[in-house]
């Protein structure tokens, strides 16, 4: 254990006593107000408007990038494809089988990606990749046969194209050299070249939301929205084609619509959400590999949240307003407060705090915790995870207002949204009380969007050649 001894914040921690302020008072600048979340929704569709002109696309902080996915799954999708998946903390390789009905089999493999390739040389990423698929052709005997393939890549990219995508800034912990501004698919290409042992054909390229909308319009047709809380945090949506100026493809003979791709993480990254960062998303922010980038992820998603919590909790040892002032070298480690421990407190029952006191424990403050202070740690998880939330519930909310159809099912997916216990329901109320009442809306869990729906736009892409 160790004494936190600074005199400033000696006198901040009696202060606070002497004004005998409760952690959640202490903490309202973490509270968002409905008045505030209304606002950020306003916020984002005049980005997303900005994003989509011409004119303004290269100034938004929403990119709005076009998918060129523009067919909706019908059902009648068959074959058998594989797919990759990279954007998370793991890369994975899956086999697909789309059959009759909605059906499907699915296998996959997880490879890791060791965090020296996620810094490391663009090549390295691709021969890793390359020689991953390779390795799962070989388990799943399909190594001799040249299968269409799906690319679920999910960073922000300027597609060219279905099977054309420039990467445009690495997102979530990934640096390689020599991939910013080059197609993604050409260097996937490369890379099994230079093994000459497989043969694919690549026939999409998609982000996770693109995959997560697919994968449940296949099963609920009235699907237009595809959101990611997980690691990062992203959505996409079905546009009119009228209002995407910068349309490039075909008008005639094609659906007059597009599926976009909008990167709102990136939202912010101009400065307008200033007036709710707060000085703990400031900290993250600095403390990144990407400071001034996604700063919308970054008070959302799942590679920040714990950290998040740990900063706050860190602020109220500090202040004296927790464990009696008393810290440890752990809770003291940045990133050692994983996001997970969020989810596993709020899951203690009202008034309980099994999981609370086995987090505290691990972090080696077990022996120093009351009962208020674990109320307390609950109550900092609360306020993170909310605002997270309320956050992703106004993006959902600007999104459903937008397209205006009165009967929408959002597909969303992400650990984040998985594991957390309340995360579904706070989105449900806040959504609700964010849109025009005459919208119907649906949050449902996407199963598997980058691995089926990375299928899904290969297998649409092959039906329509
Ligand atoms: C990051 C990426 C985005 C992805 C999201 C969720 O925001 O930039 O492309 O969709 O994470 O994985």
């Amino acid at each position: 254990m160790r004494e936190y001894t600074d005199a400033n914040n000696k006198a901040a921690a009696s202060k606070n006593r002497r004004a005998k302020l409760t952690v959640r008072e202490r903490l309202q600048d973490l509270v968002l107000s409905t008045d505030q979340a209304l606002e950020i929704k306003n916020k984002l569709n005049h980005e997303i408007e900005r994003g989509l002109g011409k004119d303004t696309h290269d100034t938004s902080s929403v990119k709005c990038f076009i998918t060129y996915v523009q067919d909706l799954p019908n059902s009648k999708e068959r074959g058998k494809f594989l797919a990759l998946d990279l954007g998370g903390t793991n890369f994975r390789v899956l086999l697909i089988t789309l059959a009759e009905g909605a059906h499907f089999h699915m296998d996959s493999k997880i490879y890791a990606v060791p965090k020296d390739i996620m810094t490391g040389p663009g090549t390295g990423l691709f021969d890793h990749i390359a020689d991953c698929l390779a390795d799962f052709m070989k388990e799943y005997d399909v190594y001799k046969e040249k299968l269409p393939l799906g690319f679920t890549f999910s960073f922000p990219c300027v597609q060219e194209g279905l099977t054309k995508a420039r990467l445009s800034t690495w997102t979530k912990g990934f640096n390689c050299e020599g991939v910013e501004n080059n197609d993604v698919v050409k260097l996937l290409k490369e890379a099994i070249a230079r093994r000459g042992d497989i043969a694919i054909t690549v026939c999409a390229v998609l982000n996770d939301t693109t995959g997560t909308l697919m994968s449940s319009a296949w099963v609920k047709p009235n699907c237009r929205v595809g959101v990611i809380v997980g690691t990062g945090s992203n959505a996409c949506y079905v546009e009119k084609l009228e209002n995407v100026q910068l349309w490039d493809g075909p008008t005639e003979g094609v659906p007059d619509q597009v599926i976009i791709n909008t990167e709102w993480g990136a939202f912010g990254d101009n400065d307008v959400l200033e007036n709710i960062r707060t000085e703990y998303d400031r900290t993250i922010d600095r403390e990144s590999i990407n400071p001034g980038k996604q700063l919308f992820e970054k008070m959302i998603s799942g590679m920040y949240m714990g950290e998040l919590v740990r900063l706050v909790l860190v602020k109220l040892i500090r202040e004296g307003l927790i464990f009696g002032g008393k810290s440890s070298d752990l809770i003291q480690e940045k990133g050692r407060f994983y996001t997970k421990y969020v989810s596993e407190i709020e899951s203690d029952k009202q008034g309980e705090y099994h999981s609370c006191l086995q987090v505290l424990e691990e972090l080696g403050l077990g022996g120093v915790a009351t009962e208020t202070d674990m109320a307390d740690v609950r109550t900092v998880c609360e306020l993170v995870s909310r605002r997270a939330a309320h956050l992703t519930s106004a993006g959902v909310a600007c999104l459903l207002d937008r397209m205006g159809e009165k009967d929408v099912t959002v597909a969303v997916d992400g650990s984040v949204y998985r594991f957390h216990p309340h995360f579904h329901h706070l989105m449900m109320d806040k959504i609700s009380e964010l849109i025009d009442p005459s919208i119907k809306f649906d949050l449902m869990l996407s199963e598997d969007g980058s691995g089926r729906g990375a299928a899904l736009v290969a297998a649409v892409a092959c039906r329509d050649r």
